[in-house]
Order: C-alpha cells, then sequence, then structure tokens
C-alpha cells in the first residue's frame, strides 16, 4: 500500500518517549528508527532525523534494441554484452551491500534501458543475489519497465515467477505515425494488446507511460489518448512533456532546424486537460507526471519524493543515503571493467543544508503534498526558515502557492512552471 507523508503528528511527544531513558550527558541514541539529542534531561528536537527508512533498490539495466528519437537516458544497444553486465551488477550488489544499513528493502525498480530484455536466467541470477545480501520487506512494491514488443505471454509468466508484481509499460503514443516518428520498437495495436496479456497474465498493478507535446499530438488526439487509457484499465499513469534533449537524434534534427521545438502552448493546454480529465477518470494527479488510482501510487518514486535512501545499482544509477548523492558512471565497458577490477566506478556528492533545501523545495513542490512547513523548522536552520517563508509570502502572493491542509502547494496554473518556481527559493 501506499505510504503516507509524514503527518505533523509524526513529530508528537508520543514518538519521543519510546526511546524510554534519560542521561545527564548530551549524547546521541539509537534506538531502532529513532535518533535524539539528549541534553540535561530534556530531549532536543533539534537532531531529531525522526525516518524509519524504507529504502530501495534501484537497478538500471542499460540496453536497448533501439535508440528512440529523444531519449537521452543511458542505454547500449550492444546486448552481446547483457550478460556480462548481469555479472557486474551482482558484483555490485555483493560491493554495496551495506549501504543501507540493516533496513528492509521496500522497493525495487528495474528502470532502463530496457529491464524486459533480461531473461529468465539473467533475473534469477539478479534476484538470489538481492535475496543473499538483503531483506526485502514481504510485500516489497518489484516493478520492471517493459517495452510493449517484450510482453509475450512466456515472458510474462517469467517475469511472475521471479516476482515483478508491478510492470511499467512504455506505450508512447496510440499513433500509429507518432510511434514510427519516435523509432519505437513497437506498433499502436501492440501498445493495446500487450496490456491486457499482462492483466491476463495476472497482473493487477499496472502503470503506463505517455509523452505528449509532439508535433502529432492535437487536443484531440491527447483526448482521444486518455479515453483509450480509461478503456485499458489500468492502476497508473505517467505522463511525460515532450522534452528536446541535446546529445538525441531529436536533438540534432532541432539544431539543424529540421524539427521544430515543443509547441510549449500546446503542451500547457494537453497537461492541463490530463488535471481535468483525472478528477473524472479515477485517477489522482499526485506528482507533475504521475497520476495513480487509490493506493496505486508508485511507492518506488514516492519513496524519492519523501526522501527514503536508496542503493543505484549498474551504469549511471544514483544512491542517496541522507547525507550523500551517488552516481554511478554512464559507460557499459568502464562500468563493467571498474566493477571486475575493484575499482571506483562512482561520484559523490556531500549534501549541506542548503543542498537538501533546494532539493527538498524541487520535489516536494511537485507533489500534491507540497511543502510542510513542520519537517521545514525541524529540518532546517532558523535562517532558512526565514528565508522560505519570505519566499512563500510573494509567491502566494503572485497566486503560485496555495496553502491546502497546512502544506503549501502549487496552484493548478503554476504547476506548468514548477521547476521555476523551486527555483525561486534556492539557496
Ligand atoms: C527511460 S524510459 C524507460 C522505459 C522503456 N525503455 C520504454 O522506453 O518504454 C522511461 C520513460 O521516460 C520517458 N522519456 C524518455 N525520454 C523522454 C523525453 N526526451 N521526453 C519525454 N519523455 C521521455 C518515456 O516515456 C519513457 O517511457
Ligand atoms: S525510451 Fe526506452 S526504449 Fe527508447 S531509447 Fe529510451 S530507454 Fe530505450
Amino acid at each position: 500500500m501506499y505510504k503516507k507523508n509524514l503527518s505533523p503528528d509524526f513529530f508528537s511527544k508520543k514518538h519521543f518517549f519510546r526511546i524510554g531513558f534519560y542521561k545527564e550527558e548530551p549524547q546521541i541514541s539509537v534506538a531502532g528508527i529513532y535518533i535524539v539529542e539528549i541534553k540535561n534531561n530534556l530531549i532536543d528536537v533539534k537532531s531529531l532525523i525522526l525516518k524509519l527508512q524504507m529504502p530501495g533498490l534501484y537497478l538500471h539495466i542499460p540496453f536497448c534494441t533501439k535508440a528512440c528519437l529523444y531519449c537521452d537516458f543511458h542505454f547500449s544497444t550492444l546486448l552481446a554484452t547483457k550478460t556480462e553486465m548481469v555479472n557486474a551488477i551482482c558484483k555490485e550488489i555483493e560491493l554495496r551491500k551495506d549501504y543501507l544499513g540493516e533496513n528492509k528493502i521496500n522497493t525495487i525498480y528495474f528502470g532502463g534501458g530496457t529491464p524486459s530484455l533480461l531473461n529468465e536466467k539473467e533475473l534469477n541470477l539478479i534476484f538470489e543475489t538481492i535475496n543473499k545480501h538483503f531483506t526485502v520487506e514481504e510485500n516489497a512494491e518489484i516493478t520492471l519497465e517493459a517495452n510493449p514488443d517484450d510482453l509475450k505471454k512466456a515472458n510474462l509468466q517469467i517475469l511472475k515467477s521471479v516476482g515483478i508484481n508491478r510492470l511499467s509499460i512504455g506505450l508512447q503514443s496510440f499513433l500509429e505515425d507518432e510511434l514510427k516518428w519516435m523509432n519505437r520498437t513497437h506498433t499502436a495495436k501492440e501498445s493495446v494488446e500487450c496490456v491486457k496479456i499482462a492483466q491476463q497474465a495476472g497482473f493487477n498493478n499496472i502503470s503506463v507511460d505517455l509523452i505528449y507535446g509532439s508535433k502529432f499530438q492535437t487536443l484531440q488526439t491527447w483526448q482521444a489518448a486518455l479515453k483509450q487509457i480509461e478503456e485499458l484499465n489500468v492502476q497508473h499513469l505517467s505522463c511525460y512533456n515532450l522534452t528536446v534533449e541535446e546529445k538525441t537524434a531529436l536533438g540534432k534534427l532541432v539544431e539543424l532546424k529540421k524539427e521544430n521545438e515543443v509547441d510549449d502552448d500546446l503542451s500547457a493546454q494537453q497537461f492541463l486537460y490530463l488535471s481535468e480529465w483525472a478528477k473524472t477518470s479515477g485517477f489522482d494527479h499526485y506528482e507533475i507526471s504521475n497520476l495513480g488510482k487509490e493506493n496505486y501510487f508508485s511507492r518506488h518514486n514516492t519513496s524519492y519524493w519523501e526522501g527514503e535512501y536508496y542503493l543505484g545499482l549498474g551504469p549511471s544509477a544514483h544512491s542517496y543515503n541522507g547525507n550523500s548523492r551517488q552516481w554511478n558512471v554512464s559507460n557499459n565497458t568502464v562500468y563493467m571493467k571498474s566493477i571486475s577490477e575493484e575499482k571506483s566506478f562512482s561520484e559523490k556528492e556531500m549534501l549541506d543544508e542548503r543542498k537538501k533545501f533546494n532539493e527538498y523545495v524541487l520535489t516536494r513542490l511537485r507533489t500534491k503534498w507540497g511543502i510542510d512547513p513542520q519537517y521545514m523548522s525541524t529540518h532546517f536552520k532558523r535562517q532558512i526558515n526565514i528565508h522560505f517563508e519570505k519566499r512563500a509570502e510573494i509567491e502566494m502572493a503572485n497566486r503560485n502557492l496555495l496553502r491546502v491542509k497546512g502544506n503549501l502547494v502549487l496552484s493548478p496554473q503554476a504547476k506548468l512552471f514548477a521547476d521555476r518556481i523551486a527555483q525561486n527559493f534556492f539557496l
């Protein structure tokens, strides 16, 4: 089930007193889930971390059959090294088994690239290695990103049998000419069919990805796509505004003026329609790009926005442990070679209070829960809180921010400029 946002109650005294002992000297005590500073018989909340960590594992599978026109995620089309890569990822699991401490794994996410290219043997090896080095929660959410053309009956049975309980399928579009333009490996007909076969195979937690804003997508075709989603009866939907990334084929075509930039006004209309559509179709638009039915929000992605720790495995994968972020090299050959020689394959950035604040504002403003003033006052210094309050006054006066149940959330119009508004807060 989806884990609720931390409520102010979480910080109430009853949680503090669970620690159950007092000492004269200031000290930090770790009592299972809470870290508390105790001074002169008074519990000082300033260093309270108060997080029951429910960490996640992210595994990046860096292979694709073909390169899509728009995509700048890390992948290679040289599939010959896939098994060697799986072995390297398993070695990384072993090398980094202590990164998340003793916490049980709450979510596992196979992203890519195209994780649906993994065969049974490769998947089994990965799960065996995970289970050897981590304790996975019994009801863990285990997601695999899949391309429609990989979702055949036999493959689906394999995915089920290894423990995948959530599929994220990259449909992207229901328009044949747009799929061709994108250089996708599937047709519109296959998009619809694969969801149905997955449902028949027993998958009852399915997310699909759509892209809006391209020259093929009018407001009418977008409305028709969302109607199609209703008929597919999926539990979750991610909708991404087409982004022209510099180093992609699309980026180069735009640079050469062979393709146009994305039409922002049309994208805005499509986004606003999506938000309105959600209200009548049983979806909750809980994050700018994500919509879910009740109890079907992505637990893995939500945990990123809630500051949970995660261990990212495979080339280009990122990790976070509360104090630092780490990212692996985005090169398959260098990654595999470094792993086999036990050399460093990642870079690290320590997160100071300024960076933590900027990240908190950026990620939380994208969600329907917004910024929690209680969290702000327990996690950030007074000066940062004063800066935040001043800025929030301005954004509220400009009608970009609203107060909802005490939290500060973006107004519907301001969601179109979420990142820009977050930047107004940056230190
Ligand atoms: C990294 S892909 C992996 C999923 C899978 N390989 C697939 O293509 O179906 C995750 C999602 O990011 C989205 N995406 C990738 N590049 C994008 C771009 N430039 N603009 C908008 N969405 C993009 C696509 O919707 C895609 O399904
Ligand atoms: S969108 Fe998916 S299939 Fe296409 S190149 Fe990116 S990761 Fe690969």
